[in-house]
């Protein structure tokens, strides 16, 4: 199906130690991929990729001449040229490495049997949080933690993907590579629209990655530059612009969430550093100045305002942490002070969630992708994201809360198949047993409980849904409905191939999880509960993301 290309390993194949073995080869680049064969049973070793004597790219890799898949990289920028390719493990792996127009198995890219088909997830390779969402000239940027390499967390880098409308992604070659200050571990971009940085100029203003390096020592703050969209990018020479393991006497300094603040015309940066999250501010994006610290929070800040009710007069900030728990409170540009919280309004497999920047005046929603820590069986990827969503500030009997529901744009993915004004849990469950099979659909319903302190959804006897009104809980999480005494809740669930997520009354509460269904159970969809009702139940099929 490829065209192996004779790669000549150099005979010189030097043993080290007597275990690991070095070898070079030479490569005249005239494709677009270096393909790479991996093997999970394999050690690793390192790699590195060197053009005309520099240096491009180092990393770990598990090369084996009996490969479990295959990995890629994007050499198109280095055609015409000669890249040497060193490797320190297994010489046989080394020499089936080929360069070709195609990714090795580019025809099944997501089309494979686990492969999710309405959430994104990376062709090759391991993705982890949400990096750098920026909106910007008609484009979504997402890019992301990333190991190209393999399918398990190693190498990080910043993968790239761009879309139109959130929901079809097209993923574009690596951003961000290590480099010899370290890994490229999460942030956020800007667009300098005043040129603040000087890397660009007022018409092509340089959008600005802020990204945490990672090395053995400690974590420091870079930043880098693109002037073609975020396709291309430089490193700032002067970095790190924040060094702050000593201030810290820590090495968990890391996450830089960066955005323009208009009322003081700077820059601020949220960093989470050590046992909070501090606030940095700065004229051009390479000094900075510290702030305030506010403790409680770990990794990946977030940090924004949003109008209550949709009054756009009535405000709230909102700082946010990986885990998905927030406080509400006011915020000057330099110190934010909290009036409630901590809260949490999601759970399950989402972590190091991230806002979407720079939304068009027309649409200030606040749009949010969390990193779907879902493992994907036996596929030459690993991981997902969830849905986007919308972030609201409601007002509740308990004051204001965040919440969150799939945005508008994921309405063009769902066909509603069938519905029902009200069923027994038994007749609800006799209608669902043609879609036992399906890969993937959404399905909505209300229950009203009447008798029971208990009622739910399974899907092949994995509990989805558990509603305890005795212990107010769901699944375990403390929930109790708007209307107090209530008997209803509304569960919108949506299930992919290795996934579900779980919205309860427009966003109030969501969770996710892995799809796990007994192979052995006949139970299909089920509705569970003495003397239930289930109201309004329809069943929407799903279109798939991936043309
Ligand atoms: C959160 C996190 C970040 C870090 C990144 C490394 O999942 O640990 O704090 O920057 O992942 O991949």
């Amino acid at each position: 199906m490829y065209s192996v290309l004779k790669n000549i390993v150099n005979a010189a194949l030097i043993l080290q130690c007597g275990i690991a073995s070095a070898a070079d080869i030479s490569i005249k680049i005239t494709k677009k991929y270096l393909n790479f064969p991996i093997s999970q049973k394999q050690n690793r070793a390192p790699m590195r990729l060197e053009v005309g004597g520099k240096l491009e790219q180092s990393f770990v890799i598990r090369l084996s001449a009996d490969p479990e898949y295959w990995t890629f990289t994007d050499v198109s920028a280095f055609k015409g040229k000669t890249i040497k390719i060193s490797y320190d493990g297994d010489a046989a792996g080394l020499s089936k490495v080929y360069q070709d127009d195609k990714i090795n198995g580019q025809d099944s890219i997501y089309h494979e049997k686990n492969r999710p088909q309405y959430h994104f997830t990376t062709r090759r390779g391991w993705i982890n949080d949400p990096n750098g969402m920026i909106f910007y000239e008609g484009e979504y940027h997402l890019f992301y933690q990333h190991n190209p390499y393999e399918r398990e967390w190693e190498n990080m880098s910043w993968g790239h993907a761009v879309s139109k409308d959130m929901i079809h992604w097209e993923e574009l070659a690596v951003a961000l590579h290590p480099d010899k200050l370290g890994t490229m571990f999460s942030g956020s971009a800007v667009i300098d629209y005043q040129n603040t940085s000087g890397f660009g100029n007022r018409k092509t203003p340089p959008m600005v990655a802020a990204y945490t390096v990672d090395n053995p020592d400690k974590e420091i703050q870079c930043i880098a530059y693109s002037l073609d969209k975020g396709r291309t990018w430089a490193k700032y020479s002067g970095n790190p612009v924040i060094d702050s393991k000593a201030k810290w006497n820590s090495k968990d300094t890391r996450d830089p969430r960066v955005f323009w603040y208009k009322p003081g015309n700077h820059w601020v940066m949220v960093l989470n550093e050590r046992d909070g999250h501090s606030i940095y501010n700065s004229n051009n994006l390479k000094e900075w100045t510290f702030e305030s610290h506010i403790t409680g929070f770990w990794e990946c800040p977030d940090l924004f305002e949003l109008p209550i009710d949709d009054d756009k007069s009535k405000t709230k900030w909102v700082m946010y942490g990986a885990s998905n728990t927030y406080m509400i409170g006011s915020f000057d540009g330099k110190t934010f002070t909290p009036e409630h919280g901590k809260y949490q309004y999601t759970t399950g497999t989402i972590y190091a969630a991230q806002t979407f920047t720079n939304m068009p005046k027309s649409d200030p929603r606040r749009i949010q992708i969390g990193w779907g820590r879902v493992q994907q069986p036996d596929m030459p990827f690993n991981n997902m994201m969830l849905l986007p969503t919308e972030l609201k500030l409601k007002t509740t009997k308990d004051g204001p809360r965040l919440f969150s529901s799939p945005i508008k744009e994921t309405e063009q993915l769902f066909e509603k198949v069938q519905e029902w004004p009200t069923l027994t849990p038994d007749d609800a469950n006799a209608k669902l047993k043609k879609f036992y099979n399906s890969d993937r659909f959404r399905i909505k319903a209300t229950i009203k409980l009447s008798y029971a302190t208990s009622a739910g959804f399974n899907l092949f006897t994995q509990r989805i849904l558990d509603y305890d009104m005795n212990f107010n809980t769901i699944n375990g999480v403390l929930y109790s409905p708007e209307k107090l005494g209530s008997m209803e809740i509304i569960a919108d669930i949506f299930v992919d191939r290795t996934s579900i997520e779980v919205f309860i009354d427009g966003g109030k509460y969501s969770y996710s999880m892995a799809r796990l269904p007994n192979p052995e159970s006949k139970e299909g969809l089920h509705f569970w509960g003495n003397n239930t009702e289930i109201k309004n139940l329809e069943i929407y099929s799903v279109k798939s993301i991936w043309r």
